[in-house]
């Protein structure tokens, strides 16, 4: 199947949010653009499995798991890059958090990057990540942030993040 053309898709964000530059400097046989309400076809669990265990809701749980994260408006921001035959290839997401602090200010937090295990070193991790921080600071975001493992720490480096402090996590 050709790739869909994002006009034809329910979207979860306008497409002319993602950086133009960003979907100039993929290659011509990809496509970057917002998650789509169908794309739990595409694979887009699939390629998340590369990051973490995934369980499968099932499709309508899915959808309606879309549908909750669209209704909040500029909060949830999940982009994925499709191959030639329309699979999801590489996702990611930024949630925009609002502030009382820094002049009602706002922080972008980019979370669940994955790009699928035959696509890794082509820069795709790093066109989702230039994505995400382009929505965050066109967001008007003063800072755009993330966790990792030490291991993933020169990818972030090389997407021109730095290390700070450190995080804390309490799983119920
Ligand atoms: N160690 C050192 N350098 C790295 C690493 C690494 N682990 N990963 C990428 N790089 C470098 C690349 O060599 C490249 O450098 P260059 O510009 O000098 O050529 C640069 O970082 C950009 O790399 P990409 O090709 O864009 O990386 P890729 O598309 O493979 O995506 C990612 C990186 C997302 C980490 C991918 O390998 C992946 O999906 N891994 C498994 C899941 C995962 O760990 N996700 C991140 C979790 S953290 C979070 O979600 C906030």
């Amino acid at each position: 199947m050709p790739i869909t053309p994002d006009a034809e898709l329910d979207l979860m964000f306008p497409p002319e949010q993602i950086p133009t530059e960003v979907k100039a400097a993929l290659p011509s046989d990809l496509h970057i653009r917002p998650l789509a309400s169908s794309d739990y076809r595409r694979g887009h669990l699939s390629v998340l499995s590369v990051l973490t265990i995934v369980t499968d809701p099932g499709e309508a749980a899915w959808v309606a798991q879309f549908n909750a994260m669209r209704a909040a408006p500029r909060t949830y921001y999940s982009v994925v890059i499709v191959d030639q035959s329309d699979k999801i290839v590489a996702v990611g997401t930024v949630f925009i958090e609002r502030k009382f602090l820094r002049g009602l200010g706002s922080v972008g937090h980019i979370e669940d990057i994955a790009v699928d295990k035959n696509q890794q070193g082509k820069k795709l991790g790093l066109r989702i990540i230039q994505a995400l921080t382009g929505i965050s600071e066109n967001s008007g975001c003063y800072k755009t942030i993330l966790n990792c493992s030490d291991s993933n720490i020169p990818f972030y480096q090389k997407c021109g993040f730095e290390k700070k402090e450190n995080e804390m996590a309490k799983y119920a």
